[in-house]
């Protein structure tokens, strides 16, 4: 397939271009565009055939839902079959915005959307070029992350090239994104509505807007043991091992001075093994690394800049061919939750204390 690849300003957009991805989309093809998370890869979400599309071009599992993406509020109405009083305070606060909740769906979405499930979960973007696509589509776009499923996903328009040209019909080009990371998805089905995924809405916001709120346990786990062999993540897609670079990850957790020094002790060893090794460093510390392949992740003064690179290292990474990585810890409250939630489950839950 030709992929037809568009560029257009993200805030005073291209209205041809919006046209042509929304008829794309009316007629039940697959079109990648930004979002103010990540990229995301639409289709019809209301039209089960067109979904299907979404899960062959990213070779993603049928079990795992897609989120349903609305430019308006009046769109609920023929997706979802009840809105919770939480649910309510939580979409006058943070929609549009990089959350997502999961209510109990209308009949007329396919089970071919939600993985068989009897609720759906549903986005309201704070994304000029999403929006406008939306509507032009005027129906509700369900859109996972533009990856190939297990890679890490898009933040910029040339990620998805890589992983998705030649597998979908278009794909808009609007520029980097501004968060870099997942919406928090929030259930609100149950009374004490739960986090499935941490994002850019930590709990602590959450918390404050409706009281009590519950997290997931494979949210914060950071061993499988935690998590139990049989537990079911109440978000499908969290069980997958994701955001996957090529070379193996290991996490290294404790005082700084100790991380800094055991880091640099293990790449020598493995550059005397013939290794090319990667570090994910901070700005505090590039400098005190003496691998060659040592990237800055951000400022650990600046959470919203760690979250922003991360899935672009992790991409760069599988460029420059390197054998293994280690990186550094983050702190697991407001922000750092979700940055530490995805580099764990990079790491394939390799994280050892030193
Ligand atoms: O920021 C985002 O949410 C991006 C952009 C493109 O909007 N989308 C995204 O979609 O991250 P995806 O498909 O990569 O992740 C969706 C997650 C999966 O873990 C899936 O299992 C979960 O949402 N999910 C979808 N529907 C659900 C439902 N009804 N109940 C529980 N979890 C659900
Ligand atoms: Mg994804």
């Amino acid at each position: 397939m030709n992929t037809i690849i568009k560029t257009t300003d993200a805030i005073n957009v291209n209205k041809d271009i919006i046209n042509e991805a929304g008829a794309i989309i009316k007629r039940g093809g697959l079109v990648a565009f930004p979002t103010e998370t990540v990229y995301g890869l639409g289709a019809n979400g209301m039209d089960e055939e067109a979904a299907a599309k979404i899960y062959a071009a990213k070779g993603r599992p049928s079990d795992n839902p897609l989120i349903l993406h609305i430019s308006d509020i009046g769109m609920l109405e023929d997706i979802v079959s009840e809105i919770p009083e939480n649910a309510r305070l939580l979409m006058d606060k943070f929609w549009p915005g990089p959350m997502t909740l999961v209510f109990k769906k209308k009949p007329g979405v396919p089970y071919g959307t939600t993985g068989g499930l009897d609720t759906v979960a549903v986005r309201y973007p704070a994304h000029n070029v999403a929006l406008e696509i939306i509507s032009a589509a005027g129906t509700p776009i369900a859109a996972p992350s533009a990856n190939t499923s297990g890679r890490p996903s898009p933040t910029k328009a040339s990620h998805v090239i890589e992983d998705m040209d030649g597998k979908i019909d278009m794909i808009v080009d609007g520029g980097e994104v501004g968060i870099g990371i997942e919406s928090t998805i929030i259930d609100v089905t149950s009374e004490i509505p739960m986090i499935l995924r941490p994002g850019y809405i930590t709990k602590g916001m959450v918390e404050e807007l409706i009281g009590q709120v519950q997290v997931d346990k494979v949210v914060i786990a950071k061993s499988i043991e935690e998590i139990g062999g049989d537990y079911k993540p109440k978000a499908p897609g969290m069980k997958y091992r994701h955001y996957a670079p090529k070379a193996e990850l290991t996490m290294y957790e404790g005082d700084i001075e100790n991380v800094v020094k055991k880091i640099n002790s293990l790449s020598e060893i493995a550059v005397t093994e013939g290794k090319k090794v990667g570090i994910i460093a901070t700005e505090e510390t590039k400098n005190r690394y003496n691998a060659s392949k040592v990237v800055s992740i951000g400022t650990r003064k600046d959470e919203a800049s760690i979250a922003k690179g991360l899935y672009g290292i992790l991409r760069d990474f599988d460029t420059m061919d390197v054998d293994v990585i280690y990186s550094e810890t983050f702190y697991d409250d407001d922000l750092g939750q979700a940055i530490m939630n995805r580099l764990i489950k990079a790491a394939g839950y390799r994280i050892e204390t030193v």
